[in-house]
């Protein structure tokens, strides 16, 4: 059977598009993992869950994901090239069992989903880039101007545009679009992003905000719900959901180490988490908004704007700003879309236009519904505490319980010089497995 599985990946590699380089590739699961997670949920989830306490814990479940999950879900889409669909089913065969595509289905249908929503708050984040140029944002009242765009059916021209600029890229392919998308744009936002810390660092009486940030609240750490919600923004922002990031690995070259572009993922998805949480959380303090922090999605748009108006040059900060988040969504959304359009490419042999055109028909039809805040705010937060962390368990117990011990291990060393040590077993098939199993019963517990 793993013959086969060798013989069907040649034939499909040669025709397959791939990233041309590593650099292409890390910087394109570094565009993926750093989005609106890490840049509008990390700095208030920091906030209402105790400053650094929720810091440390985020950290230590970064590594934890970082060095099990996410070398798995790379290294399972490159092993079978194919999204959560095909990867599913193939795994599930090699033991002689079927249905593998029916539950390839969940992280697929999720992350699509996902992606419909996520597309609202980038059309959102474009209206505020092209505000912050013509004026109008600095210009107006911030609650209004936030109300205004997001009730019902009331970003429809910021929403296409979200969609329309994503998908441009995305027919372009994976060398020519997303490849390049990433190269481009993800060295210029940490650049923009470490540009605004250094600015906020000097906004007067920041060194609240560091102390925030920085000062333990020990106490939190005796609540259940900090653990869940710090595990949870650890998935969320490392694309950690059993598609997105097996998808990238399908089109990586067999001579990669999906170890080290693991690793990288982990560090630049901490760093921009920190850098976003330096940007917002001084300039909170600063101009005593600190109420505000627990806001969620008025932080990043009625706060924030708020901010760069008492700001020296604050339009210009803003323009910077908004274009910046922009760019950490768009490569995030892009890994969004592309399992579900790999998937009508593969499975039913249609060509990259036609796959995005229906992609892109079914994120209008659906995502006009729900442009509203507050439906929207539901339906991500829903996503993500269900379907994400199912997604990953499914995608994890595949690689290493299904498809094996001896597969897994062999798929993740190849392309590495240094030989895997004991702890990838340890890792993988148990703290990992374990730990999103426990997450995902005491998440739904606590819920109910
Ligand atoms: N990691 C992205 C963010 O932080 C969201 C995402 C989740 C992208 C799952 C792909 C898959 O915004």
């Amino acid at each position: 059977m793993n013959k086969n599985i060798s013989k069907s990946q040649e034939k499909t590699q040669n025709t397959r598009d791939v990233f041309n380089s590593k650099i292409g590739f890390t910087l394109a699961c570094i565009g993926s993992a750093v989005g609106l997670g890490n840049i509008w949920l990390f700095p208030y989830r920091v906030g209402k869950s105790g400053g650094s306490a929720f810091l440390i814990l985020y950290v230590v479940f970064l590594l934890l994901l970082g060095f099990s999950g996410v070398i798995g879900e790379m290294a399972f889409g490159r092993a079978m090239r194919t999204g959560p669909l095909g990867a599913f089913k193939k795994a599930l065969e090699m033991r002689g069992m079927k249905n593998g595509e029916f539950l390839g289905m969940i992280p697929l249908i999720g992350c699509l989903l996902i992606a419909i929503g996520y597309s609202v708050v980038v059309g959102w984040v474009i209206k505020y880039l092209i505000g912050s140029i013509t004026g109008s944002v600095l210009n107006e009242n911030p609650c209004l101007y936030f109300q205004k765009i997001t009730g019902d059916f009331s970003s429809i021209p910021w929403h296409l545009i979200a969609l329309a600029s994503t998908f441009a890229i995305m027919v372009l392919g994976i060398s020519n679009g997303i490849e390049k998308l990433n190269k481009i744009v993800m060295p210029l936002f940490f650049l923009l992003f470490a540009f605004l810390a250094v600015l906020m660092f000097f906004t007067p009486n920041s060194y609240k905000g560091y102390e925030y940030l920085f000062y333990p609240e020990w106490s939190s750490l005796l609540n259940f719900k900090t653990w869940i919600d710090a595990l949870g923004q650890a998935f969320f922002s490392l694309s950690l959901a059993g598609s997105g990031t097996i998808i990238y690995g399908s089109y990586l070259s067999d001579k990669e180490d999906v170890v080290s572009c693991a690793k990288s993922v982990t560090i630049f998805s901490f760093v921009s988490a920190i850098l976003s949480a330096a940007v917002v959380i001084p300039a909170v303090f600063s101009f005593s908004l600190e109420n505000e922090l627990q806001s969620g999605p008025p932080l990043m748009f009625i706060t924030m704007p708020t901010i760069f108006k008492s700001l020296p040059m604050g339009n210009y900060i803003s323009i910077i700003f908004f274009a910046s988040v922009w760019f950490a969504a768009v490569t995030s959304l892009v890994n969004l879309f592309e399992a579900p359009i790999e998937m009508l490419q593969t499975k039913f042999n249609f060509s990259r236009g036609l796959s995005v055109c229906i992609i892109a028909f079914i994120s209008t039809v659906v995502g006009v519904f729900i442009e509203n805040a507050e439906i929207v705010g539901i339906w991500m937060d829903t996503l993500s505490d269900y379907i994400v962390p199912l997604g990953a368990l499914l995608a994890g117990i595949m690689f290493f319980w299904v498809c094996g011990k001896e597969f897994a291990r062999e798929k993740v060393q190849l392309g590495r010089k240094k030989k895997l040590g004991k702890w990838f077993e340890i890792m993988t098939r148990y703290v990992f497995i374990i730990l999103v199993f426990i997450v995902y019963i005491v998440n739904i517990i606590i819920k109910v």
